[in-house]
């Protein structure tokens, strides 16, 4: 596995294995790795030849610094669950070769960032897409793997890709969960056990959100969700949207196709996400 921080490396180490006539599969991340990260290694895995993980925790998607530094991080033990994975290069930039001092480009998809998550979180989206850009641009991948988990995110990759005619597929991955429903999170390990229990709220309002979808209206799948939340006291139910599955526009009245359910709740100061797609 080559481990690459700049640049000039990383494009070497592509170019070593374009040269042997691999396909390269990409799965951008912000480290902190468990099994969710690494079923999108194996999804990256059985479409291409070698696969390319990149970590970087990216400053410009975070809106509090507090947050930034809070992000956990561990390189040491990201590098050997890579290793053992068999992933064939490891791009680990700092800030400075990300985001050279004097660079001025932004990427934006102008709707999808700017609604949803979006709002609750301006410039979010903007962040990502800009150092994801800039991470296909340096890695040039065939193909790339997004989580379902990140809803939003995926279908703004998916956008600025189809948009930006960049030539390569995103694929999304189903989300990994703990034996008992919780999303897998980097965030997760900050919870205290009373609230790492209580986070069974997330998936529990969407199975039941999804058990009424049939025939159901957005309002009382809004009525199912804030109803099952309120029933867990530590937890605050911060952002529910149920939009049109691809376009995430909104939905009036009864669901007409497949819908997604976002949800956020925070316990504390940390917001947890989750997210299913239903069919009515
Ligand atoms: P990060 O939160 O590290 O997530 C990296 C990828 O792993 C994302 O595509 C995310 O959707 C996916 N992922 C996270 N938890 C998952 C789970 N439980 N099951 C399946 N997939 C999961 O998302 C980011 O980083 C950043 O925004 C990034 C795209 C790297 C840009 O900075």
């Amino acid at each position: 596995m080559q481990i690459c921080r700049s640049v000039a490396d990383c494009r070497a180490a592509i170019a070593a294995l374009r040269a042997k006539g691999k396909t390269i599969g990409m799965v951008p991340t912000m480290g902190f790795l468990h099994d969710g990260h690494m079923s999108l290694v194996e999804t990256a895995q059985t479409h291409t030849d070698a696969v390319a993980v990149s970590i970087f925790v990216n400053p410009s998607q975070f809106g509090e610094t507090a947050d930034l530094d809070a992000y956990p991080r561990d390189e040491n033990r990201d590098l050997e669950m890579l290793e053992n994975a068999g992933v064939a290069v490891v791009f680990i930039p700092e800030v400075e070769t990300m985001y050279p001092s004097g660079d001025e480009t932004i990427v934006e998809t102008t709707r999808m960032a700017n609604m949803l998550h979006g709002l609750v979180r301006p410039g979010h989206f903007r962040g990502v897409t800009t150092v994801v850009a800039r991470l296909f641009n340096i890695v040039q991948p065939d193909v790339a793997v997004f989580g379902e988990k990140d809803y939003q995110q995926l279908q703004v990759i998916k956008r600025m890709v189809a948009d930006l005619h960049m030539p390569l597929t995103i694929i999304g991955a189903p989300t990994v969960r703990e034996a008992d429903g919780l999303a897998m999170s980097s965030r997760n390990v900050r919870l205290t056990p009373e609230d790492r229990t209580a986070a069974l709220i997330l998936s529990q309002s969407l199975t039941a959100a999804e058990a009424t979808a049939t025939g159901a209206t957005v309002a009382d799948l809004h009525k199912v969700i804030a109803d099952t939340v309120a029933t867990e006291p530590r937890a605050t139910l911060k952002g529910l949207d149920i939009v049109e599955a691809e376009t995430l526009n909104t939905i009036d009245g009864p669901l007409h196709g497949p819908t997604a359910i976002m949800i956020s709740v925070a316990f504390g100061d940390i917001l947890l996400i989750d997210q299913r797609v239903v069919t009515p």
